[in-house]
């Protein structure tokens, strides 16, 4: 398959082009700078030149594809508004040049909001009147599913808010950054709150895996770790930085951790046993703490969690 990529400089997708590489796919990234179209084409990739903002650059690279996989997206939490609205344009471009034609279209989604305090599965829907993050991502989730009505066989990988893997700029990583600054490494109340993970390698797998068979309409789980103990998290951080592990009481989280201290109150445990059997996805990679073990995440960085 030709496969169009977009996002394929990022984190996740810099894993999703080898592997449709070495599945024997073409790939063609889409990038909006020099950096990202240099980046794309050292990992064998074509390059089509785009933005998000640039429909007639996302509708011409679906248009020459068999496929589209959906990872780029605004990460711009001061307009998650305007970025959602953004994300959602591109998603009905996509499903616009792709109807009727059965060619597939898989978007990158999360679990996070989905099922608070219980395991979620493939079958939970978005609340979609709840509003914030959680909601405007599974409004797009929703539109891309429909297009399975249009002649798209469109299909959803939510994502756990772990993704891990060397390079990884989110949210563990800035867990760590909290650490170094507050000379400790914290958890929120008694830190038995669960946090799913995946491996950006087991995560690429299954986007391939996704864009290659998936049926129409399909919700995916890329979850490796159902659920690991935040207090489980904040030690191995504590243990690898020689830092005390301590508990922040829930009212302290926000200044605390800056933006991160909701999020890692959160119990958000979530399953894949459907996605697994659909299409036999087995993870494989290092789990969550045990990438940690392998140090990484613990090389010097940078970044302030106000
Ligand atoms: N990483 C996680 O833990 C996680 C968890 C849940 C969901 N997700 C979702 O998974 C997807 C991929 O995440 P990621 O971690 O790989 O993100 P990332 O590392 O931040 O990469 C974002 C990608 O989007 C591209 N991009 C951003 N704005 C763009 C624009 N205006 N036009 C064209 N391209 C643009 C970036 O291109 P440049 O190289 O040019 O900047 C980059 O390739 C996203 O939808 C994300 O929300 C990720």
């Amino acid at each position: 398959m030709r496969v169009l990529v977009t996002g394929a400089s990022g984190f996740i997708g810099s894993a999703v082009v080898p592997e449709l590489l070495a599945a024997g796919h073409q790939v063609v990234g889409l990038a909006r700078s020099d950096d990202s179209a240099a980046a794309i084409a050292a990992a064998g990739a074509q390059v089509h030149r785009g933005s998000l903002d640039d429909l007639d650059s996302l509708r011409t690279g679906a248009a020459d594809s068999d496929g589209v996989i959906h990872l780029a997206f605004i990460h711009d939490f001061a307009d998650f508004d305007g970025a959602a609205r953004t994300d959602r344009r591109a998603i009905d471009t996509f499903g616009a040049a792709l109807a009727g034609s059965d060619r597939p279209l898989v978007i990158a989604s999360g679990v996070l909001g989905l099922a608070p305090g219980r395991v979620a599965t493939e079958q939970d829907r978005p609340d979609l009147t709840a509003g914030g993050m959680a909601a405007h991502r599974g409004a797009n989730a929703q539109a891309a599913l429909a297009l399975a009505e249009k002649g798209v066989r469109s299909s959803v990988l939510r994502l756990p808010p772990t993704v891990h893997g060397a390079g990884d700029h989110g949210f563990v990583a800035t867990a760590v950054d909290v650490a170094r600054q507050r000379g400790a490494s914290g958890y929120v109340g008694d830190g038995a709150n669960r946090w799913p993970a995946v491996h950006r390698l087991d995560a690429a797998r299954l986007f391939r895996l996704a864009v290659e068979k998936a049926p129409a309409g399909s919700v995916l789980h890329g979850i490796a770790d159902e659920g690991v103990p935040v207090r489980a998290l904040a030690e191995v951080i504590g243990r690898h930085l020689g830092l005390p592990t301590v508990a922040v009481p829930p009212e302290r989280a926000a200044e605390h951790f800056g933006w991160l201290g909701p999020l890692l109150a959160a119990d958000a445990p979530a399953s894949s046993t459907l996605t697994r059997k659909l299409l036999d996805w087995n993870p494989s990679a290092p789990d969550l703490l045990a990438d940690l073990d392998e140090g990484h995440y613990f090389l010097d960085r940078t970044a302030s969690p106000s």
